[in-house]
């Protein structure tokens, strides 16, 4: 069976990847394809998979610049039905012959449209409508054929669609929640414009990825990096059910884990039939860093190192294939991540390059979104502390102490860690965060203890709620729990005489400190 599918072409919006996991929510599968896909592409793609909508998404983009991204000319020649959003909305009234010009005000935030027509994609809905919009190009005539459907003080056509022909425009963006009735729009888009049928769900993944693992792998052998995060715990995990103890997960401990991390996840997965390295390479790490200081230059050498370590364990076991837990979003930010600006060198252990010959690797999370691997996770029947673990960063506690790494620091930094995770988890605070975890800062500041002038170390406690990490904003934890945290870090260690807490959002602060 293939599933109906919507594409979106991503015209660089920031919210491409939301429109995805959105369509998906209603059981529909929808993937990203570049903005300039090939209408051969797509009917290549249609052997797979039943095409039967196209988004054009938003972008940072003006129809007014040179070379602006456009679709392939012959795209709309498929006669597929199409929706364009924002950005998206102009390149069609453009290619269509409609009347664009800079706005005299820009929109940008909640607006309120009036809706003239509520068919089609409209249908449903009331006089105005509340929606979230951010442009500054607008759209002031639509031809003959085309109808206008909404419209804001500003914006004479917020809305439009062609006549006879599926096609549609949208200035503001349905898949965002600030636009209160955007569900129904896009399930208008789906199923009535589209005629989706709801045949995709999570439970089909587990049984396809098993399945796919085990035609790849044949009678080989395969091997994993396992981190312990949900990615390549769930990697692992659907390799184990496909190949049993034809998998080895090996596990590195670079020494800047969490405190009980090796132990933790050395138990979770002894219950599978797989054979489990653990390749304990604290000291290796240590002497590669020793002197380092430079943020980007520790997570370099940290990466570099991995997989040193990694090759060296994987080529004993004699394995052809190799398992990552590569997921959508990996993906396809080294594809089209061209726009994007470097902020820092992601190490990431799903991310795996290595010099070994392998004859394939095998992605079986490739096509999910963070949200749909946990769900993968539950059916696997993984331990909710797996389930529900915050993100924890490729290089560890490496990039949450500053300066230079010595065992001592490492030590503090866990301790530290620690108590920040039992207090919120104490009080089932984790359930609403992203992220809280502790920093050793390089900075010392003078206390008192006992009766005694100390000079001692600033720990900074970082504690965020965010959606996807590209935004994060710090929570606003209750006093009491932000004490507890602080008495028992400088009770606790005796090297820490100060604890503050980080007040800055994402942006412009990142989430993690190096
Ligand atoms: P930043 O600090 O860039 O982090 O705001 C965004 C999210 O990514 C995590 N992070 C990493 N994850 N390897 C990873 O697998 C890395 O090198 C890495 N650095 C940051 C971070 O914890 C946050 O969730």
């Amino acid at each position: 069976m293939k599933y109906d599918t919507i594409l979106v072409l991503d015209f660089g919006g920031q919210y491409c990847h939301l429109i995805g996991r959105r369509i998906r929510e209603h059981g529909v599968y929808s993937e990203l394809a570049p903005h300039d896909v090939k209408p051969e592409e797509i009917k290549l793609l249609s052997e797979k998979l039943n095409v039967k909508g196209l988004i054009f998404s938003g972008g940072p983009a003006s129809v007014y610049e040179t070379n602006p991204p456009r679709p392939d000319p012959n795209i709309l020649g498929l006669h597929l039905p199409v929706l364009g959003l924002c950005y998206g909305h102009q390149l069609i009234a453009q290619t269509i012959g409609g009347r664009i010009e800079p706005a005299k005000q820009r929109e940008y935030g909640i607006a309120y449209v009036t809706v003239d027509k509520p068919v089609g994609l409209l249908k449903g809905l009331g006089d105005r409508e509340k929606v979230w919009m951010s442009h500054s190009d607008t759209v002031f005539s639509v031809p003959a054929e085309y109808e206008v459907l909404a419209h804001t003080e500003n914006c004479p056509v917020a809305a439009f669609r062609h006549k006879e022909k599926p096609i549609y425009g949208l200035q503001w963006h349905p898949e965002v929640v600030h636009t209160e009735k955007g569900t129904q729009m896009l399930r208008n888009f789906i199923f009535e414009v589209c005629t989706c049928e709801p045949n995709w769900k999570i439970e089909d993944i587990v049984e396809k990825a098993v399945k796919e693992i085990k035609i790849q792998v044949g009678s080989g052998k395969a091997i994993t990096a396992l981190s312990g995060g949900i990615d390549s715990s769930v990697a692992t995990a659907l390799a184990a059910e496909a190949i049993d103890n034809r998998l080895t997960a090996v596990f590195v401990d670079h020494g800047f884990m969490r405190e009980n991390e090796p132990e933790f996840v050395k138990n979770v997965f002894s219950k599978f039939k797989i054979n489990l390295i653990t390749a304990d390479a604290r000291e290796r790490f240590l002497t590669k860093l020793k002197g380092v200081v430079d943020p980007e230059k520790k997570r370099k050498i940290i990466g570099e190192e991995f997989i040193r370590v990694f090759e060296e364990n994987a080529e004993r076991t004699g394995a052809e294939y190799l398992i990552q837990g590569t997921i959508y979003p990996d993906r396809i930010e080294s594809g089209f991540g061209r726009f994007s600006d470097k902020i820092k060198t992601h190490h990431n252990v799903a991310g795996l390059p290595t010099r070994i010959m392998f004859k394939k690797i095998v992605e079986p999370l490739r096509d999910l979104y963070k949200d749909e691997v946990r769900k993968v996770a539950k059916i696997l029947e993984l331990p909710k502390e797996i389930v529900f673990r915050q993100p924890f960063p490729g290089p560890g506690l490496a990039v949450r102490i500053m300066g230079e790494l010595t065992k001592e620091k490492v030590e503090i930094a866990k301790k530290a860690d620690k108590i920040v995770r039992e207090e919120i988890e104490k009080g089932g605070l984790e359930k609403n965060l992203w992220q809280y975890f502790a920093v050793l800062t390089d900075t010392k500041a003078t206390g008192v203890k006992g009766d005694a002038r100390a000079y001692d170390y600033v720990v900074a406690v970082r504690i965020v709620e965010s959606r996807e990490a590209m935004t994060a904003s710090f929570a606003k934890i209750p006093y009491t729990v932000l004490e507890k945290i602080s008495t028992r870090i400088t009770n606790e260690i005796p090297e820490v005489t100060r604890v503050v807490y980080d007040i800055t959002h994402k942006p412009p602060a990142t989430i993690e400190w190096e």
